[in-house]
């Protein structure tokens, strides 16, 4: 009786830990298409709009998407997108590339780090530009 109600418990847990999963996934997911989809998709395949794509942002380098004309700090910067920089650059875009002509900041710091994450577990099904 007493492990069974252990068992319950633990798979009473195990939902409400995957539905917070679920539930922060999809936040991340909703937060970029608002926020950031009017100027970038995920896929290279999708229409180029205002900015690069964004599907294998995270772990990619700085101003590497062909055929996109990038302002010149973009092709001079030597770094790959991680979350130090990702976040420096959400944040304030001038303060990371002083020529980026991005329209968008984010003062809130969860936010940012939502957006991050998705874009962290979106890279790998983007992987080389899909
Ligand atoms: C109003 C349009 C607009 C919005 C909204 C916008 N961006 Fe951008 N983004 C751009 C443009 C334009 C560039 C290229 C800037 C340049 O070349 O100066 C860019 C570049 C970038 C880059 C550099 C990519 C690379 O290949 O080096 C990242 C990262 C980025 N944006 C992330 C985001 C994220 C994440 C959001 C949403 C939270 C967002 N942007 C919202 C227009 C936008």
């Amino acid at each position: 009786m007493q492990t069974w109600r252990y068992g319950m418990i633990l798979t009473i847990a195990a939902i409400l830990a995957a539905g917070a999963h679920a539930a922060r996934a999809d936040s991340g997911a909703d937060l970029f298409a608002n926020q950031c989809g009017t100027c970038h998709t995920l896929s290279a395949k999708d229409q180029m709009l205002q900015g690069p794509n964004l599907g294998n942002v995270y772990g990619r380098k700085v101003g590497s998407v062909a055929g996109f004309a990038y302002t010149p700090d973009f092709t001079s910067a030597n770094f790959v997108w991680d979350d130090k920089h990702l976040d420096a650059y959400l944040t304030n875009p001038t303060s990371v590339l002083a020529d980026s002509y991005m329209q968008y900041q984010q003062p809130d710091a969860g936010i940012r780090a939502q957006i991050i994450a998705y874009l962290k577990q979106e890279a790998p099904l983007y992987a080389g530009g899909k």
